[in-house]
């Protein structure tokens, strides 16, 4: 734990610490973040392995400036003038992300688009700017529990899960970001937060529809979950490939077409998740098949998602 005066060399510390793929928690204006370098997919699974979630929702990338941001999104008229207005500050968009940005594909749980935040904290400014990558930071707590404002709030939570905590004193919203979703054609409001509807529709110029920060529901009419579920059938729990089928293993696995982890870790099965699906679903399979994760730490998460991409298509 360290002194709200913080000398630059421990934030030069906690930078070098991110950029090796280790948790840094520090403050943002709204509440205290749990860091992980976004482009670095063992560094997010150590994320979800340290808030205990029994399953992956994606995660806010944070960025210290807009000209970032845009090298990991694909920003348009309507981003920039909300940028423009709320940014530095407690407003998430979610935008289509940059196939060529580097980011890890657990870091949105395999979807196509990326939330994205520039926060003003002094703090996390200094941070950010200085670890030189984007950070994933969900809200610095074990899952369930309440969201941290102070430094000695992550401690008591996340206690030695974390490699460094950046103390910045208490946060001053103390709530969550607003996130506003704008892959589509209407901007809608995921997530209540410091920014109102009403701020949001004006400087949009139109009123923004409020939906669900469950990104597995439907965020418009046939925009559903299999869609992001791989092309072809997944089949779980499975002892070895049948013919034509891809075999994903876990553990020792022979005739693995890829392996999750050869040595059974969960923290590497998670980080190679979504990288691998995608990997397998494509010709000549017609299928993937997956050997048993077992269902504990990590290995929740894991099988909550293989048991969504292997759920019947609608
Ligand atoms: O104030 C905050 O936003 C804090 C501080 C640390 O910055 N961060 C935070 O992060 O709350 P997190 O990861 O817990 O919030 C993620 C929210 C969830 O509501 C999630 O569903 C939504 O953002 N989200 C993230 N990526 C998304 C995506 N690609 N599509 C839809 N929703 C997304
Ligand atoms: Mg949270």
């Amino acid at each position: 734990m360290l002194s709200q005066d913080l000398p630059p060399d421990h934030i030069h510390h906690a930078a070098a610490l991110l950029r090796a793929g280790r948790l840094v928690a520090f403050p943002t204006e709204t509440v205290y973040g749990l860091g992980g370098a976004a482009t670095n997919d063992t560094a997010v699974a150590r994320i979800f392995e340290a808030k205990g979630r029994p399953s992956f929702n994606p995660l806010i990338v944070h960025l210290p400036d807009r000209d970032s941001a845009e090298r990991i999104a694909v920003f348009d008229a309507r981003a920039r003038r909300l940028a423009e207005a709320f940014w530095p500050g407690p407003l998430t968009l979610v935008l289509p992300r940059r196939e060529d940005a580097g980011l890890s594909r657990l870091v949105s749980a395999g979807l196509p688009s990326v939330a994205i935040r520039v926060p003003a904290h002094p703090l996390a400014q200094a941070l950010l700017r200085a670890a030189g990558v984007p950070v994933a930071a969900p809200s610095a707590n074990r899952s369930g529990g309440i969201s941290p404002t102070r430094a000695d709030h992550v401690a008591a939570s996340l206690g030695d899960r974390v490699d460094m905590i950046l103390d910045g004193g208490a946060c001053a919203v103390g709530l969550e970001s607003t996130v506003v979703d704008l892959t589509g054609p209407r901007a809608v409001l995921l997530r209540p937060g410091g920014v109102t509807p009403a701020q949001l529709a004006e400087v949009l110029g139109e009123p923004v529809v409020v939906g669900t920060d469950d990104p597995a529901a439907p965020k418009s009419p046939g925009q559903l979950l299999s869609h992001y579920a791989p092309d072809r059938p997944v089949r779980l729990n499975a002892a070895g490939a049948e013919p034509g089928e891809a075999l994903l293993g876990f553990g020792p696995a022979p005739g693995a077409t890829l392996n999750l982890s050869d040595g059974g870790d969960l923290v590497e099965a998670a980080a190679n998740l979504f990288a691998f699906l995608h990997a397998l679903d494509r010709a000549p399979f017609t299928g993937i098949a997956v050997m048993p994760i077992p269902e504990e730490g990590l290995g929740l998460a894991i099988n909550d998602r293989l048991r969504r991409a292997a759920a019947p298509r609608g």
